[in-house]
């Protein structure tokens, strides 16, 4: 290539995120069985990879994982007729438990969500401290090695995008190793006011910090995170800010802060929807519905609100003994990080919660609140396709992608409860019964009016918010990204 061909060739996307595209489950054939990798997140890389082709670092999670890592170079992997190509990295399990489990769940989950209750924790200890020492800082050291190591084999024309809180100091050190590189870093869950980062102890904060800064472009999914992280740049750093231009000066580099709300792709819901499994699925509810079906899909994670939820549900049914027997409230809550000893808690709260209602509404004909903790996304497709009302009432929440599923899916004019403490509702608030995650009796009030809304109300709030979706495609979030990365790569 000449000089000026190689300028002008478009740069090569190595995208750096915990999980892979794929998950590999063990299959008693020996051979693994390849299935979507879980979370939202693989859901909209595997999408921007499917546009604009290039290399995934993650983490190995299973045993094959962790062979695929041996090899030291990128494989290619198979999922629902399309390659990806990754490449795997493999910490010993102890390094992986400190990381995961001890600073990214919880302690910067709960700081990004707002969840610790301060007179009580978090009790920060040479526990914490080697956890960062010995675990986050030599996980993002070796995901940012592979990506460098990447990078070298083709010069540094690449753009290196890294994902969420897991991450926070892989690039700083790619921007080491090469510095002509281009990287953005999106954080994918909220961005807390500055005093709330306090907690986190100064080690950690500006490392955090001096890890985001190092990219180009700092995403979130809303402007009010990019002010919150423009806030922190100013008061917890000093540095100079301009709001205007949501700009921070870094060590003599401008970077860009923006937000890019992500969406979901309706035609990858369209097809799997009438799956035979899915259908297998609506049979089964179908033949269980009472009049009314209020479902909530979550993750089982202190920031969904879980216990609230059921609280508020318990509530309405005493303002509104009219609707017993009448309803049920499906809950469909997939296990997640159940090494966390604050998530196994939790766990036990919202059983107890269920079980605690349950005894107090029901009769013996009829269960209130149906409680499924399982990972089967067939039985998600049916009760999206089938809810009167949709509860999604985080506590905070950097999008929330099931508001915008459950509305492209359901076929019953079904009515939105969002949080107005969710990304989603930036986009969303005029079309949904809107409420405050910690009002249980707000809740219980926005539980009737969803269900006694007129017909026609009902009909044109969830054509606005298919609507919304629509135009607000995930095609729009990709093309967004790469506009403001020519952008940036044309100033400087
Ligand atoms: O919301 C942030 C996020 O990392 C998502 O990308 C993902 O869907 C979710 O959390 C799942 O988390 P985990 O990887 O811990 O299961």
């Amino acid at each position: 290539m000449t000089g000026t061909e190689e300028r002008d060739a478009p740069r090569r996307l190595i995208v750096a995120a915990n999980r892979g595209p794929v998950s590999f489950n063990d299959d008693p054939s020996g051979k693994p069985i390849v299935t979507r990798g879980a979370g939202g997140l693989v859901t909209v890389l595997t999408a921007m990879l499917r546009k604009r082709p290039g290399l995934w670092v993650a983490t190995a999670q299973s045993d094959e994982e962790t062979r695929l890592a041996a090899r030291g170079e990128a494989v290619e992997v198979t999922l629902e007729g399309d390659t990806y190509r990754v490449r795997y990295v493999a910490p010993d399990p102890e390094t992986y438990f400190r990381y995961y489990n001890i600073v990214a769940n919880p302690i910067l989950w709960f700081i990004q969500h707002y969840l610790w209750d301060l007179g009580w924790h978090p009790d920060i200890r040479e526990n914490e401290l080697l956890a960062w020492r010995e675990g986050y800082v030599p996980v993002n050291r070796m995901v940012a090695e592979a990506m460098l190591d990447e990078i070298a084999g083709a010069g540094e024309r690449h753009v290196g995008v890294v994902h969420d809180y897991h991450l926070y100091l892989a690039s700083s050190t790619v921007r080491r190793g090469a510095p002509g590189v281009f990287l953005q870093q999106f954080v994918h869950i909220p961005w807390a006011q500055s005093d709330y980062w306090r907690i986190l102890p100064r080690e950690m904060r500006e490392a955090v910090f001096n890890g985001l800064l190092a990219n180009d472009i700092v995403a979130f999914h809303t402007s009010h995170y990019v002010d919150n992280f423009l806030s922190c740049c100013a008061e917890l750093l000093d540095l100079e800010v301009d709001l205007r231009r949501r700009a921070v000066l870094f060590h003599d580099r401008e970077v860009w802060v923006r937000a890019y709300p992500v969406s979901i792709d309706p035609e990858t819901l369209a097809a799997p929807a009438q799956d035979q499994r899915v259908l297998a699925e609506e049979r089964e509810l179908l033949s269980r519905r009472r009049d009314y079906l209020l479902v909530r899909v979550d993750r089982l994670d202190l920031s969904k609100n879980i216990v609230r939820g059921f609280l508020a549900f318990d509530r309405f049914l005493d303002l509104h003994p009219e609707f017993k027997e009448r309803i049920t409230f499906l809950a469909l809550l997939q296990p997640s990080r159940e090494d966390v000893e604050e998530y196994v808690e939790y766990r036990r709260r919202v059983l107890r919660t269920v079980e605690q209602v349950n005894t107090k509404q029901g009769t013996t004909d009829w269960m209130p609140i149906d409680l499924r903790i399982q990972d089967n996304f067939p039985a998600t497709l049916a009760a999206y396709r089938n809810y009167d009302a949709l509860m999604v009432n985080a506590i905070f929440d950097g999008m929330n992608l099931v508001a915008k599923e459950g509305a492209i899916v359901n076929r019953r004019h079904g009515v939105l409860i969002l949080s107005e403490n969710t990304g989603a509702f930036e986009e969303l608030s005029a079309f949904c019964v809107p409420v405050n995650p910690f009002d249980i009796e707000e809740q219980a009030q926005a539980i009737h009016r969803a269900l006694t809304m007129p017909t026609r109300e009902r009909r044109a709030l969830a054509e606005q918010i298919r609507a919304v979706v629509a135009c607000n495609s995930i095609d729009k979030w990709i093309a967004a990204q790469f506009a403001d990365i020519e952008a940036k790569l044309e100033s400087s």
